[in-house]
């Protein structure tokens, strides 16, 4: 379904070439659910947005079914940590809007939007605005909407970072009906490393500087899953090791490059006698 191959991406910083990503190699089957961690700062948005074909890569290239990917286009949907609605539109607009600019007729596109709706158990919240809804909420109507565009791929960008632990809990519920219903290909980004557990067929662990793939963790649990699981917790255990190794790394890296710093350059200097005669 999806060949990543090779691909890196270099970003000109105020210190330099940052080398965002290289050569990360991953293949993902249709119908298949990755979760993707890694440290902060690893390129797992960017590496998110090259396959969206929201970003150019610098080398190697992205297949969806062995056609090389060059643009964003409707078969790629993104989901992002906000849900970024439309605060003057009601929630069915809101739901409808991908589908209006894609020239599906009214009726049609209302009845797409009423099943997601659905799905997302939101349908009594249609005519509401989404200042009206809570953090949740607003997230399902994002969800609704970016599965009323119809794609095979769903990418979503730590879509649920932000909600309260009761939230999530009854957003995963709702994800994994989803993604049984709907057979979509997912690559969902987070940095809670049970939830990647709890929803992936195969959770792939990054590593920063330059952004690459660590290491891969096949999940065989049986679904649906529950995180309070005890072999859930083996797995998040095996994964934890690994990128806590990784975000370790990235944190010696920051501090180390701070005290490399020479002293004089701005720290004060104890040698300086600043503030005598006062
Ligand atoms: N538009 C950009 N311009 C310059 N550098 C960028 C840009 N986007 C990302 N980067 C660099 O790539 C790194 C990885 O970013 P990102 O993909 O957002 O990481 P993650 O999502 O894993 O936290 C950042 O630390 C930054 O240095
Ligand atoms: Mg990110």
């Amino acid at each position: 379904m999806l060949v990543i191959e090779n691909v890196s991406k270099k970003f000109a910083g105020h210190n330099g070439i940052i080398n965002t990503l290289e050569d990360v190699n991953l293949t993902i089957a249709r119908g298949e659910f990755i979760s993707l961690v890694g440290p902060s700062g690893c390129g797992k948005s960017t590496l998110l947005n090259i396959i969206a074909g929201l970003e150019q890569a610098s080398g190697g290239r992205v297949l969806k079914e062995g056609a090389e990917v060059r643009e964003a286009g409707p078969d790629r949907v993104v989901m992002f940590q906000e849900a970024a609605l439309f605060p003057w539109l009601k929630v069915i607009d809101n739901v409808e809007y991908g589908m209006k600019i894609s020239g599906i007729p009214k009726k049609e596109r209302r009845e797409i939007a009423f099943h997601y709706l659905k799905m997302v158990h939101l349908t009594r919240f249609a005519s509401s605005y989404p200042h009206e809804l809570s953090g949740g909420m607003r997230q399902r109507v994002a969800l609704a909407r970016a599965l009323a565009m119809d794609s095979d791929i769903l990418l979503m960008d730590e879509p649920f970072a932000a909600l309260d632990s009761q939230t999530r809990s009854i957003l995963h519920i709702e994800l994994q009906e989803i993604w049984r219903a709907t057979g979509k290909t997912i690559i969902f980004v987070t940095h809670n490393v049970e939830e990647a557990v709890l929803l992936a067929d195969r959770v792939v662990v990054m590593a920063a500087n330059p952004g690459r793939i660590k290491k891969e963790f096949g999940v065989k649990l049986a679904r649906p899953r529950d995180i309070d699981n005890v072999d859930l917790a083996f797995v998040a255990g095996q994964v934890m090791q690994d990128l806590k190794e990784e975000v370790e790394k990235v944190a010696k890296a920051e501090f180390d490059s701070d005290w490399s710093l020479k002293k004089d350059t701005f720290l004060p200097n104890p040698d300086s006698n600043l503030g005598n005669g006062i």
